[in-house]
């Protein structure tokens, strides 16, 4: 029979299928993600075949080091970039993520940003509950139209790609990205040229980040690529934090440098750099673009699948130590 330890509840769904499984499932009952310290004390007590880890929880020689016996670490997120991807694999350890899963869910959000950005809705909802509102006025929160953008994808995986066709499809936006690799499938299904993230940053009315985070994407919008937005344009982040300098990013808005940022996702979560929450140009969401139903289900069957099939085949399905 085969244990596994689970940092945190995920949707019943993945954890029925591993327990019809005859698997022993525990899964902590914290209220919030695990401090490092409960986590390893966590799975130090059982000699687990395998971890359920969440993005907050970091998987590094401490975690492997204190449960050597798990030879499967199946992330709850597409995102991995909370785990030492290059230990695990010196070690033999497999990790596995939930590609696939939440892709919709997250472009929805994007778009959900871009639109709240375009219409100044939030504003508008502040201006409500204030009780600004004297009346209507043809100068009154003008905003733009996403049909009329030009959006700049940087990242096309499945996430890019999702965003690009509700843009393409359902506004006519014209799309442009830059990628380490030519997308043929985007260039092809809606017009998109590939440009430099430089020129793409330069031409873009929302530019759109949906790259993983890695050594190479950290800080990917610094100070001198924020410098390159137009003035009118839109920043919206729903990857990982990290990939936008944050303090660099208050200074910019705070400098009116561009028009205004829509954030998922922080460099330093749960804590958000000072200034950010006081500026009006920006709206911000704790980190729930995946947050719907669908999506998690989705992602806690993505889960339980790659267990399963490790342990009946020696191998998972969304692998990312190869
Ligand atoms: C969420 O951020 C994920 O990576 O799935
Ligand atoms: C990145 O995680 C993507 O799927 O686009």
């Amino acid at each position: 029979m085969k244990t596994i330890y689970c940092t945190h509840r995920i949707p019943d769904v993945g954890l029925r299928m591993l327990r019809d499984k005859g698997y022993e499932v525990d899964v902590a009952e914290n209220e919030h993600p695990l401090t490092k310290e409960q986590f390893l004390e966590n799975i130090r007590k059982k000699p687990y075949d395998g971890v359920i880890t969440l993005l907050t929880d970091h998987v590094d020689h401490e975690a492997f080091d204190a449960c050597p016996t798990a030879k499967i670490w199946a992330n709850y997120a597409v995102g991995f970039n909370n785990v030492e991807v290059n230990q695990a694999k010196e070690r033999g350890v497999t990790v596995t993520n939930t590609a696939g899963t939440s892709s919709r869910a997250v472009a929805e959000h994007t778009v959900a940003l871009m639109l709240a950005l375009s219409t100044r809705l939030d504003e508008g909802d502040r201006f409500m509950r204030e009780g600004k509102y004297k009346g209507w006025d043809p100068d009154l929160l003008i905003g733009v139209d996403l049909s009329e953008s030009t959006v700049g994808l940087i990242g096309t995986g499945a996430i890019g790609h999702e965003v690009a066709s509700m843009l393409y499809k359902g506004f006519g936006a014209k799309i442009i990205y830059s990628d380490p690799i030519i997308n043929k499938q985007i260039e092809d299904e809606f017009h998109a040229p590939r440009f430099s993230i430089e020129d793409t940053i330069r031409q873009a009315d929302f530019v759109s980040l949906h790259v993983p985070l890695m050594p190479e994407t950290h800080h990917l919008m610094n100070a001198e690529r924020l410098s390159l937005m137009k003035p009118t344009a839109f920043l919206i982040n729903t990857s990982r934090g990290p990939v936008i300098d944050e303090n660099a990013l208050v200074q910019s808005l705070r400098d009116k440098k561009f028009r205004g940022a829509g954030l998922d996702v922080f460099e330093f979560e749960p804590h958000v750099t000072e200034g950010l929450l006081q500026l009006e140009n920006v709206i911000v969401t704790p980190h729930i673009a995946s947050a719907r139903e669908k999506a998690r289900n989705a992602m806690s069957v993505a889960v339980a699948n790659n267990l399963i099939s490790f342990f009946e085949t020696g191998k998972g399905i969304n692998v990312v130590t190869r």
